[in-house]
């Protein structure tokens, strides 16, 4: 249980995540319906939905599953009506769902390429534009979970950093059009987060101590840090900030410091 802030912040609010079911967003979701959110989330997996759906249950919240896969944008609009349809409105659009492996630039195929940002940009476009109509009658907001990887260069992520730095463009370009509905765009850039399934894919543990060093704050994140800055984002005490990607890395990327 996340204990920062009071646990009736989101109170009343519906929360539609993608990728809610596992690692850092899945942590999100969770402390959201700890802080009174109810929750429909998404993942291409049945099986992540249900784990996810047991925990907030148990916990005493409420959460939807709807299995979808944000490339496909009748799936996520069907999932989107799905969530309208139980909850009666949307309030609060987190886009996690992403893709990742390493792969040197060199061998990776224009498929590889193109599946990471299928899924991180093109797939933040489609929960955005498929829950646009139901935001702005909630005057509601979305917060997309992005990276730092692209702020130098990232090696073996070419992919991921390019889907990213389309994450951030969308986050900044919907603030500006969106502003106007009432609508607020923020987004999260986590640094390196231990315990999570994309820590495990990117990170070789003997390297870990190393770079633990390197790491002003010298120490990696918990995705407890992230559900943090998602809920003051989510927060009425965040109700003036609109198109920032706040970076949530312990100062790293400010040093450069590679992950690989
Ligand atoms: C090279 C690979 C590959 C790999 C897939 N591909 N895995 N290329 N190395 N390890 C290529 C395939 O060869 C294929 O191209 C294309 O990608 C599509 O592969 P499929 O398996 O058909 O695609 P699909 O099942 O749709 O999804 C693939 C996936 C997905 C993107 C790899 O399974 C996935 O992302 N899983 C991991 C989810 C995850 O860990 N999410 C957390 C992200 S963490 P060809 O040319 O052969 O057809 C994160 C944080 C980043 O984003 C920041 C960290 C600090």
């Amino acid at each position: 249980m996340n204990q920062v802030f009071n646990t009736d912040i989101l109170k009343g609010k519906v929360a539609f995540v993608t990728g809610g079911g596992t690692g850092i967003t899945g942590g999100v979701a969770r402390a959201f319906a700890e802080h009174g959110a109810k929750l429909a989330i998404t993942s291409r997996k049945e099986e992540n939905l249900a784990a996810m759906k047991k925990v907030v249950e148990d916990g005493g919240g409420e959460c939807l599953t709807v299995a979808a896969d944000v490339r496909d944008f009748e799936a996520v609009q069907a999932a989107v009506a799905q969530t309208i349809e139980h909850y009666g409105k949307i309030d609060i659009v987190i886009n996690g769902a992403a893709g990742n492996f390493l792969c040197a630039a060199d061998q990776l195929s224009p498929n590889g390429f193109g599946t990471v940002v299928d899924i991180d940009t093109k797939g933040t476009f489609n929960v955005c534009r498929a829950s646009f109509d139901a935001l702005k009658e909630s005057k509601g907001q979305i917060l997309n979970i992005s990276a730092t990887l692209h702020y130098l260069a990232t090696p073996m992520q070419i992919h991921v950093s390019a889907a990213k730095a389309g994450v951030d463009a969308i986050t900044r370009n919907l603030s500006v059009e969106w502003g106007r509905h009432g609508i607020r765009v923020n987004g999260i850039a986590p640094g390196p987060i231990e315990d999570t399934e994309g820590m495990k894919r990117l990170l070789m543990p003997e390297i870990k101590e190393k770079l633990t060093k390197k790491i002003p704050l010298q120490r990696f994140g918990r995705i407890e840090d992230i559900e943090n800055a998602a809920l003051f984002l989510a927060s009425d005490a965040a109700s003036y900030i609109n198109g920032v990607t706040l970076v949530v890395d312990g100062g790293s990327w400010l040093l450069g410091t590679s992950l690989m």
